[in-house]
């Protein structure tokens, strides 16, 4: 039954309109609760399966996921207050508002809503039965209407929050050295090939991956490339807009038993070196929960971090934690030139472009990039076409802008790490006058 300490107007109402003397049994799901119940599939599941068990549904508002990969992702599309369109394609990956149906002549109620806690929101659902054998069954078959979706649509799992859905990257997008990428494949499906191998070696059967190095050189995009590839249940656990909060510890703990649910799984750790430094875990903290998990089978981490240096050496050299340190470094004039060629050919002579590789030492791909996109826009912006001399200017721009950024003592990482920001030339009214300079230094 609900506690009384964690109030708000919702619940209050909610319980006012389920009242126990008319034999209304209310349960509150925290996040982790629900996310077991696979209640996000809740209203998909009725489309699909019951629509004539739905009386009444009413969004609240939609949610918004800044997610992992950078995707926004979205719940039933609804303005608030109105009635969900079951016959819409639902891009659902949650919900907000109250679904109340009857099931073989039984009610139940949901209701979904956030409340505002200590690190972020929390989304709580409430539920209203009169009968528990009712609220079993159909949980029973929520489940595994969840399950299969989860494999069907091909998303990431996010233990603590909605899940992702696996973004579209070839192997071709990602330029490595030559043999790089093909060695993190062969590790990952020599891993998940082994199975019998390792039984008969009587190890456990786990492996822990790092990619390592500077912001923007590859390690997320290669991760892309992996989950869109290859058939792994992809787990992982955010740590961003507070997403992680108090129960950080116990979401670890989910993801982990999602994982030997849906073994051969691949649970991930973006930024490892700033989850291991939260305010809500610390390192030893994390590396008991990896060193307890002894009976894991058939499980993959992977872990992403800027400063492996500055991860205790512990983690690192440790069979069955990270066994096998990836270094994402920054790209050599090589691996410059092909992402400029690719990115940049339609627009920029070939000449350009390679003098641009050339003189563009100590970018990451992604600012790499960025020069190509700077000139572009600027260009759009002052309705010009493209020309070399835009392509110029632009890494002359990026440049200086690094330059500036270690001079105010910023740590420039940081400031990659945070997204490009607007380059002052973007701004309307300084464009042309930028355009027009010809004087390219090195
Ligand atoms: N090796 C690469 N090949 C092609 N494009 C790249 C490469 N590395 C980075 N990029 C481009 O830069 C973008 C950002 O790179 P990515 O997210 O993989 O960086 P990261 O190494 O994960 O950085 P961070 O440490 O900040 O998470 C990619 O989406 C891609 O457009
Ligand atoms: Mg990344």
């Amino acid at each position: 039954m609900l506690k009384p300490p964690i109030l708000s107007h919702q619940m209050d109402s909610f319980l006012e309109t389920h009242p126990s003397e008319d034999g209304w049994k209310v349960y509150e799901c925290g996040e982790e609760l629900a996310f077991k119940l696979s209640l996000r599939y809740l209203l998909d599941f009725f489309r699909d399966r019951h629509p004539e068990a739905l009386q009444r549904r009413f969004a609240l508002k939609a949610v918004e996921t800044d997610d992992l990969l950078g995707t926004p992702g979205k719940c039933h599309d609804a303005d608030p207050g109105t009635e969900w369109d079951l016959q819409k394609e639902l891009n659902g990956t949650g919900w907000l508002g109250s679904v109340e149906l009857v099931l073989d002549g039984q009610p139940l109620h949901y209701y979904s809503f956030e409340i505002q806690k200590e690190g972020g929101t929390e989304n709580v659902v409430l539920i209203g039965t009169k009968s528990n054998t009712a609220l079993r069954e159909f949980h029973h078959a929520l489940d595994e209407y969840g399950q299969t979706r989860a494999r069907k649509t091909r998303e990431i799992i996010v233990a603590n929050g909605e899940n992702i859905p696996i973004p579209s990257v070839s192997w071709d997008d990602v330029i490595l050295p030559p043999g790089f990428a093909e060695d993190i494949r062969a590790n990952v499906n020599g891993f998940f090939q082994s199975r019998e191998r390792y039984k008969d070696l009587g190890i456990p059967y786990r492996r822990g991956f790092l990619f390592a190095g500077p912001p923007g050189c590859g390690k997320t995009l290669t991760l892309k490339a992996l989950a869109s590839t290859t058939a792994f249940t992809f787990i992982t656990v955010l740590n961003r807009g507070g997403m992680g909060g108090p129960h950080l510890e116990a979401h670890i703990s989910h993801a982990f038993y999602l994982a030997e649910k849906h073994s051969p799984a691949i649970v991930l750790f973006e930024d490892l070196d700033k989850l291991v430094q939260s305010k809500y875990i610390s390192l030893s903290h994390f590396l008991n929960i990896l060193d307890g998990l002894k009976v894991m089978d058939g499980v993959l981490v992977i872990a992403t971090s800027n400063n492996p240096g500055e991860l205790d050496p512990a983690l690192l050299h440790r069979p069955s934690r990270f066994d096998r340190l990836w270094r994402f470094s920054l790209p050599a004039c090589e691996e410059r030139q092909l992402l400029l060629q690719r990115k940049g050919a339609r627009y920029f002579s070939e000449a350009a472009l390679d003098e641009v590789a050339q003189k563009s030492g100590g970018f990451s791909m992604a600012y790499v990039q960025e020069i190509i996109v700077n000139a572009l826009l600027a260009c759009a912006h002052s309705g010009v076409t493209p020309e070399d001399k835009h392509l110029l200017w632009s890494l002359k721009t990026l440049k200086a802008q690094r330059k500036s950024a270690s001079k105010s003592d910023e740590d420039l990482a940081e400031r990659e790490s945070l997204g490009f920001q607007a380059p002052e030339s973007r701004r309307p009214g300084m464009l042309h006058r930028l355009l027009e300079e010809d004087d390219v230094e090195e």
